[in-house]
């Protein structure tokens, strides 16, 4: 039985992970401070934090056929490359498409330039994430070097689990509009490309990918839609017939709504030009090497399913509120009809 160990594994891609490892007959550890959430059923739980000194004591004393790490943070992978170098055949690293230096020009693979590397051990704030991410990669390359371990640059995750709300907001305010004739505020976006990868797809291939030592450094990015297709899928998930209300960029960022993610944000809508390849990345590498991706249109059925599962009126990280958008589309219909 081959023994896993995931830094991580409490929050939303890392406890898929473990399951998909545990389903394919892993002995699966996770090491966390326990209070993102819950490990998966099956697992073995090390409560560490590895920002003490001896964070990772237990499990460097441990062999391993492969360790994941998701961290963001360049001291805690540097750390866990030295640690565990001597203990671990397979390095598996989660990292982000967010590296790369360019986000403008669309379809890029994975030869793209990157940002430099974040100087120090530690990512202080969201705005050097890609910067940190290079930090990790390069220590996990130079400590296992490319045959022995994997990069995987996500693309914006979705699906069931989305506690960003970002891959949700759209399937759930097409269940639920916010106004009596049920219209929905959208964005004009003619063109815009929009994508995001099923956390369950993501976590299956980076299992199979990783049990098999796949090596190298590949985008895992969803197929690229336009923005209209993806909504238009979302629609249909949820049944929606009332009037789509499309609003003007310029009109939007006037009254503060935000692109892509976060409040009183329209989710996954990038017009700014300096991100508009954020959500085009090729993903050829990966699907040549197995990466499988399942319809759109059952990752938002699934996601809308999940939603209203866990309650339609929880708090949420990313999109309008329902008085948002009933207050925008009656501030929006009243300037068109003036
Ligand atoms: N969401 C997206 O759209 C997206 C896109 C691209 C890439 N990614 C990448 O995909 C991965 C997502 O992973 P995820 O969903 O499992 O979420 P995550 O929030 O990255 O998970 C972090 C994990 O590390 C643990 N942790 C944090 N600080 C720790 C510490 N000091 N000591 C020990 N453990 C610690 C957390 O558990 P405790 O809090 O319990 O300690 C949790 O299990 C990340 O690598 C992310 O950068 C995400």
């Amino acid at each position: 039985m081959r023994r896993i160990l995931i830094l991580g594994g409490t929050a939303w891609l890392g406890r898929e992970m473990a399951e998909a490892f545990i389903a394919q007959g892993g002995e699966v550890t996770c090491l966390a401070r326990g209070e993102s959430g819950a490990w998966a059923p099956g697992a073995t739980f090390v409560r560490a934090d590895r920002d003490t000194a001896d964070g990772l004591g237990t499990v460097a004393a441990q062999r391993w056929d492969v360790v994941v790490d998701v961290s963001r943070q360049p001291g805690q992978v540097r750390r866990a490359v030295r640690e565990l170098q001597g203990q671990a055949k397979f390095f598996v690293f989660i990292s982000s498409a967010n590296v790369y230096a360019d986000q403008g020009t669309q379809g890029q693979d994975e030869d793209a330039a990157l940002l430099p590397p974040l100087n120090g051990d530690v990512m202080e704030s969201m705005e050097s994430y890609g910067e940190a991410k290079v930090a990790c990669e390069q220590a996990v390359l130079a400590g296992f070097g490319d045959a022995r371990s994997l990069v995987v640059r996500a693309g914006l995750i979705g699906g069931p689990g989305d506690i960003f709300g970002r891959s949700g907001y759209w399937p759930l305010r097409f269940a639920h509009p916010s106004t009596p004739d049920n219209a929905v505020l959208v964005p004009a976006a003619p063109g815009l490309p929009a994508s995001i990868i099923d956390v369950r797809d993501l976590a299956a291939w980076i299992v199979r990918a990783s049990l098999a030592q796949l090596h190298g450094v590949f985008n895992a990015t969803g197929d690229v839609a336009t923005f209209d297709e993806h909504l238009a899928v979302a629609r249909q998930a949820a049944g929606h017939t009332g009037p789509l209300v499309s609003a003007a960029p310029d009109w939007l960022h006037r009254h503060g709504v935000a692109e892509w993610a976060g409040g009183k944000s329209l989710p996954l809508w990038l017009d700014d030009p300096l991100w508009r390849g954020m959500n085009a990345r090729s993903n050829g590498r990966a699907k040549s090497a197995g990466l499988t991706l399942r319809p759109l249109a059952e990752t938002l059925l699934d996601t809308l399913a999940w939603e209203v599962a866990t309650g339609i009126d929880k708090p949420r990280r990313a999109g309008l509120s329902a008085a948002e958008e009933a207050g925008l589309l009656a501030e929006l219909r009243s300037t068109n009809s003036s």
